[in-house]
């Protein structure tokens, strides 16, 4: 396939979401690579595809004390540098192919094997400071092209439409809008209707949140968006993380920050948060699974400029 936004850095997982001495298979631009995590927290990545016959690692099992991988297949070990481990020792060659990261803390990053064209960003560790990690929700391969995909995380209108259940927004207004270079920032104003008994017995978190929102949203092409509200029981922090996994397919997962006055409030309601969160992600996948093939609209709402914004980046790349 044709790679998607090359020399684009990709956010492919946060540790916490690897396991220890686990493979985990990550696909991304039409290629699938193992990763895995000791219990050092090093983590090593190759191609999926043994050298040997082509049978798929990650299927394969982890030897925590060699630190190295085996096929499921005739059972060879390969280390994390791709070596054959043979009667006790490496070989000297690299047979399997290995995918260079880049390791940030608890965040793994990777340009998939492509020239770097911009920085990995440092947006995230700067906005989440003093904060507190809290999970990872809403983790899909969603049916859809990455452009489709990142556009609706630019759409300032789609929440009376997308999002009319449950969270019940009336109308969202934005307020502000710069941009710099990859970077772009949103004010927000969000108004919300009021919830039924049993939509809030059913998602809690509704119970908490204000009728009035005001929410930050910060851009970090094409990797990352960070949302960032107010919340009774503190701030709260919703990173959607994006990556083509293939032409017609693209991975996303929520990693949840709370900077927290009440620890109680916050232990009640973390799980909340992170099942609201997962509901957003669900009904943004439906609407862009559902989309008929992209035509120019023939109509304009208001604050488009910011997905406009966004597309150029991406025609442009
Ligand atoms: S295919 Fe992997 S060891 Fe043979
Ligand atoms: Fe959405």
């Amino acid at each position: 396939m044709k790679s998607i936004l090359p020399g684009a850095p990709w956010l492919i997982a946060h540790k916490s979401m690897l396991g220890i001495n686990q493979p985990h298979k990550i696909r991304l631009n039409g290629k699938d690579y193992v990763i895995w995590q000791n219990k050092q927290g090093e983590i090593a990545a190759l191609n999926n595809i043994c050298p040997h016959m082509q049978a798929p690692l990650s299927d394969g099992w982890i030897c925590e004390t060699r630190n190295t991988i085996t096929c499921p297949f005739h059972a060879l070990e390969f280390d994390s540098e791709g070596r054959l481990y043979r009667e006790g020792k490496e070989d000297n060659n690299a047979i399997a192919e290995t995918l260079e990261l880049v390791v940030k803390e608890d965040l793994i990053w990777t340009y998939g094997g492509f020239e770097p064209k911009i920085p990995i960003p440092d947006l995230l560790e700067k906005v989440s400071e003093g904060y507190e990690f809290i999970g990872v929700t809403g983790e899909k391969s969603i049916q859809a092209d990455f452009l489709s995909n990142i556009l609706v995380n630019y759409d300032y209108n789609h929440q009376n439409g997308t999002h009319k259940e449950l969270f019940r927004i009336e109308s969202c207004r934005v307020s502000s809008f710069e941009t710099n270079g990859y970077y772009a920032k949103v004010e927000q104003e969000a108004i919300r209707d009021k919830n039924s008994i049993s939509e809030i017995i059913k998602n809690p978190a509704l119970a908490i949140m204000p009728k009035v929102m005001n929410n930050i949203l910060e851009y970090s092409f094409p990797a990352m968006t960070i949302f960032q509200a107010q919340s009774p029981i503190g701030q709260i922090i919703q990173t959607h993380i994006l990556y083509p996994e293939t032409e017609k397919q693209t991975k996303t997962f929520i990693l949840m920050y709370v900077k927290s006055k009440n620890p109680l409030l916050k232990l009640l309601f973390k799980n909340a948060f992170l099942a609201a969160a997962n509901t957003v992600v669900e009904q943004d996948t439906t609407a862009v699974e559902s989309l008929y093939p992209r035509e120019k609209a023939k109509i304009r709402l208001p604050g488009e400029e910011v997905m406009f914004h966004a597309e150029k980046l991406y025609q442009e790349w």
